[in-house]
C-alpha cells in the first residue's frame, strides 16, 4: 500500500537529540522495506528554544501537532532551567491542550530474559493528580502550607477505563489500580466507574487491586498482569517501575494519543539524562520502541512488527549499549537494528 505520512519531530533536549535521529533512520528504513513515504517535520522546541525565545515552543504548536499524522518527541529538560517550565512548556501542555487522554506504556521481558511477561499500562493522561490545582500560601513562614489537589471526573475515568477494557486480549485480565481504601473520594469514584465499566464488558475478567499492592505483585509476578489501567500519578509510577523489570528505562515506550480525534505523540519515558548526555552512548531502543508504536498508530502494523522483531533480534543477539552492560554506542545500536531489519 502506497501512501505518504508526515510525522512532526520534537527531539528536544539531552539525549533526546541523540536518540531521536536513530529512531528516524529506523523509520525511513521501515517505510521503505513496506513501500510507503514518511515526511519529517522538525521542530526545534525545547531549552534551545526557551532561551531564545522564553518561550519551550511557539504558542501554534498543539495545531503544528494536530495536523501531522503523528508526533515523534525525545525528551525535555536542562540542568539550567526549572524543570517545571520545560515540562509543563511542551509536552504536559500538549497532553492537555491536545486532549491526549491516555498514555499508552507497553512493557515486557527482554528477549533471552529470565522469566517472560508481556503486560500493558493504560495511563490516565489529562486529570487526576497532574492537573496542576494548588497553590502555596504564607511561603517562607513557619506557616507555610502547600495544596495540590487531584480532579477526576466521571467521563476522564470513563474513557480511560474503556479503551483499556478494549485492550485486553482474549482470555486476559485487566486490572483497575486503586486506593480506595485511603482516597475514597477521588479513587472511590474512580472503582464506582470501573465496575459500570465493567458492566458493559462482561466476558472480559477483571479485578481492582491497591497501588501499593500492584508495585508489590509487578515484581514478584509479573506474569499475571495482562492490562493495567491506573491514574495519572499512579499510572506514572508504575510504568517506571515497569522499565526497572525491563532491566533499563532507555527500553520503554510510550504514546500519548487520543483515538478519537487520532492525534498521537510518542516518546521514549525517559528524560534528558543530562548525566550522560553528549557522549553518545544513550541507548536509543526507547525511542526505536517508540517510532513502532507511531507506525501502529498510522496504520502501518507491518512496518511496527518490522521494527519490533528488528530490536528483539539485536539484543537476542546481545548487542547493548551501556545501560544494558554493553559497549555499543547511539549510532551503533542504530546501525545494529538497521541491518537486522535489512
Ligand atoms: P532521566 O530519565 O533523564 O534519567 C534517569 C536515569 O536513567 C539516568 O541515570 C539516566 O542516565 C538514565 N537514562 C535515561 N535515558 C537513558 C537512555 N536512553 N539510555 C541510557 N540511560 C538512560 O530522568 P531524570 O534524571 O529524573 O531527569 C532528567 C531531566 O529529564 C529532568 O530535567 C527531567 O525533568 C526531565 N524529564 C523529562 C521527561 C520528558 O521529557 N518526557 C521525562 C522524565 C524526565
Ligand atoms: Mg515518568
Amino acid at each position: 500500500m502506497a501512501g505518504r505520512h508526515r510525522i512532526c519531530v520534537i527531539p528536544g533536549d539531552g539525549v533526546g537529540a541523540e536518540v531521536i535521529p536513530q529512531a528516524l533512520r529506523v523509520l525511513d528504513a521501515a517505510a521503505a522495506a513496506c513501500g510507503f513515504g514518511l515526511e519529517f517535520d522538525q521542530r526545534p522546541w525545547g531549552s534551545a528554544y526557551f532561551r531564545e525565545h522564553c518561550l519551550m515552543m511557539p504558542p501554534d504548536a498543539a495545531q503544528v501537532v494536530a495536523d501531522a499524522d503523528a508526533t515523534l518527541f525525545g525528551a525535555v529538560g536542562s540542568p539550567d532551567v526549572p524543570d517545571a517550565i520545560t515540562a509543563w512548556g511542551l509536552i504536559l501542555s500538549l497532553r492537555q491542550q491536545l486532549e491526549l487522554y491516555l498514555n499508552l506504556r507497553p512493557v515486557r521481558a527482554v528477549p533471552g530474559a529470565a522469566g517472560g511477561f508481556a503486560m500493558l499500562i493504560v495511563r490516565e493522561n489529562t486529570e487526576g493528580e497532574y492537573v496542576g490545582t494548588g497553590g502555596r500560601l504564607y511561603a517562607g513562614t513557619d506557616s507555610e502550607t502547600a495544596t495540590h489537589t487531584s480532579v477526576f471526573t466521571r467521563r476522564g475515568i470513563e474513557r480511560a477505563v474503556d479503551y483499556a477494557f478494549r485492550a485486553v486480549p482474549e482470555g486476559g485480565l485487566l486490572t483497575s489500580v486503586t486506593k480506595s481504601n485511603a482516597l475514597p473520594h477521588t479513587m472511590g469514584l474512580w472503582d464506582e466507574v470501573t465496575a459500570e465499566v465493567a458492566a458493559r464488558h462482561p466476558d472480559t475478567r477483571w479485578e481492582r487491586m491497591h497501588v501499593d499492592a500492584v508495585a508489590y505483585q509487578m515484581v514478584r509476578a509479573p506474569e499475571r498482569f495482562d492490562v493495567l489501567v491506573a491514574s495519572n500519578l499512579f499510572g506514572d509510577i508504575l510504568s517506571d517501575l515497569g522499565a526497572g523489570l525491563q532491566g533499563t528505562l532507555g527500553l520503554a515506550a510510550s504514546g500519548n494519543v487520543n483515538p478519537q480525534s487520532g492525534v498521537g505523540i510518542f516518546e521514549p519515558i525517559h528524560g534528558s539524562a543530562p548525566d550522560i548526555a553528549g557522549r553518545g552512548v544513550a541507548n536509543p531502543l526507547g525511542a526505536i520502541n517508540s517510532a513502532a508504536m507511531l507506525l501502529d498508530h498510522i496504520g502501518r502494523a507491518d512496518a511496527a512488527e518490522l521494527v519490533r522483531a528488528a530490536v528483539d533480534a539485536t539484543l537476542s543477539a546481545r548487542i547493548t549499549p551501556a545501560d544494558l552492560g554493553g559497549r555499543h554506542s547511539t549510532r551503533e545500536m542504530g546501525d545494529a537494528v538497521l541491518e537486522r531489519m535489512a
